[in-house]
């Protein structure tokens, strides 16, 4: 499965977004290590910072299904741009993914933007600073 087909995965996911407060639908699909696709949406929730982001739908499905390391990843939104993972996912997909994996950012009208788990989250903070625990 190549970015472009995961990318209209994460399309297809995004139709199911549960958005009524930000109207913003967001769809997002990884593909793991051992080959499964896992995709997700965003759901809001009326107590606002109850929702929760596509990217960690995703996530969420993932490690429900017995999968823990992301290959590639793919996020889509009806956005200007292409959609940009906020902080809190970065982090998430920080911790199952490589830094040089590969993450498509995309809008809806078909522009897309390639780029790292690296990139987006540089100066991470990972398990190596927790080793004097
Ligand atoms: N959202 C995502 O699901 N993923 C992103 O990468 C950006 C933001 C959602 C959260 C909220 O439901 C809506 O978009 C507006 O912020």
């Amino acid at each position: 499965m190549n970015s472009t087909e995961l990318a209209k995965l994460a399309s297809s996911a995004r139709l199911q977004a549960y958005a009524p407060y930000s109207k913003f639908k967001v769809g997002a699909a990884l593909r793991s290590a051992s080959g499964t696709v896992y995709t997700g949406c965003n759901v809001e929730n009326v107590a606002y910072p109850e929702g929760t982001c596509a990217e960690a739908g995703a996530i969420a499905a993932m490690v429900a299904g017995g999968d823990t390391e992301i290959a590639e990843i793919a996020v889509i939104a009806d956005s200007p741009k292409p959609v940009s993972p906020c902080g809190g996912c970065r982090q998430k997909i920080a911790e199952f993914a490589k830094g040089d994996v590969k993450v498509t950012l995309a809008t809806t009208d078909g522009v897309v933007h390639e780029t790292t788990v690296a990139v987006l989250l540089p100066g991470s903070f990972d398990a190596d600073y927790m080793s004097r625990v």
